[in-house]
């Protein structure tokens, strides 16, 4: 069957799929009693969302001032991934303030996160923009199945047999479930549009005041081709890479609307029609294109 996802890639845990690499269902079950800290900060995504985007602002805003000699520590090592520790890292040895990444639906994180005092970043991202670079990202990770057939890529992606499972139930989840979280909701597109204002929403959020410079000096370093330009931004050595020179990976083209490049209309509209199906109950405004 061709709907569904190759068992060598991604494995179904309680109703999500994690790819096979760095997870195990007893570590994800660990993670419900994984020991949060009340500075702990977790961004939470649906693949593909703007994770890494987010992950070195949050470095930017956290760090930058005071590396102190640890310039070439990459982002996945300062906010690594809470469900896939590829690196065995000792998370409870972590300093404070730790940041972790998570694809995890709002109810497999850990379960004192509802004690509202942790904070979640989620960000999300147009489905129809996520789709597209979704797909382009499964020709470069060797951990993810490469779907030649974007039409078959598509098809799986609203069925929600991908890693990270529905993106619809996910960001469904998380913002049904809002109130239980302290919570910050940003999309890729506002972020895109304007992201001084979203550099200084999440200062806010965080309780951290940083100089006029120092904002200018975020929101610089993290503007796309920036971010290109600094390998520990784009995620060079993460393992994995499919292509030999592994660079510039992670970061592929930064864009909102980059779907009309690759969706024909009949596909358009078919997502068009599973969200109106699914998601209309919910206060979400898409921004297909700026
Ligand atoms: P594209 O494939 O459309 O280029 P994630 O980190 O969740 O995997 O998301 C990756 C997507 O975020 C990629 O989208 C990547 O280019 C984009 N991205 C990363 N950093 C960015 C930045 N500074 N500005 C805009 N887009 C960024």
């Amino acid at each position: 069957n061709i709907m569904e996802p190759s068992k060598e890639y991604l494995f179904n845990h309680k109703g999500f799929y994690f790819v096979t690499q760095g997870a195990t269902p007893e570590n994800i079950d660990a993670l419900e009693t994984f020991e949060i800290r009340d500075s702990d900060i977790f961004i939470a995504t649906f693949p593909k969302s703007g994770t890494v985007w987010m992950q070195n602002i949050l470095n930017l805003i956290l760090h930058e001032g005071h590396r102190n000699g640890t310039e070439d520590v990459e982002n996945m090592d300062r906010i690594p991934w809470l469900e896939y520790n590829f690196r065995n890292m000792d998370y409870a040895a972590l300093p404070s303030p730790r940041v972790f990444a998570t694809h995890l639906p709002y109810y497999l994180t850990p379960r004192d996160l509802r004690n509202k005092r942790a904070r979640v970043i989620y960000v999300t991202r147009n489905p129809k923009d996520v789709v597209v670079s979704y797909y382009h990202f499964t020709k470069i990770m060797s951990s993810l199945e490469e779907v030649s057939d974007f039409s078959l890529f598509l098809e799986r992606f609203l069925a929600g047999k991908v890693m990270g499972s529905s993106w619809m139930d996910h960001v469904t989840g998380w913002y049904s479930h809002a109130q239980d979280f302290n919570i910050l909701f940003l999309t890729y597109e506002e972020m895109k549009k304007d992201l001084r204002s979203a550099v200084l929403k999440i200062c806010n959020f965080l309780g951290k005041q940083l100089s006029e410079e120092e904002v200018e000096s975020v929101v610089r370093q993290a503007m796309f081709e920036n971010m290109r330009k600094d390998p520990r931004a784009n995620y060079e050595k993460m393992p994995g890479h499919r292509e030999e020179d592994g660079k510039c990976l992670f970061l592929r083209k930064g864009t909102v609307g980059d779907w009309k490049n690759l969706m024909t209309v009949a596909q358009s509209e078919r997502v068009d029609e599973v969200l109106k199906k699914k998601m209309e109950s919910l206060p979400i405004k898409f921004i297909w294109d700026i």
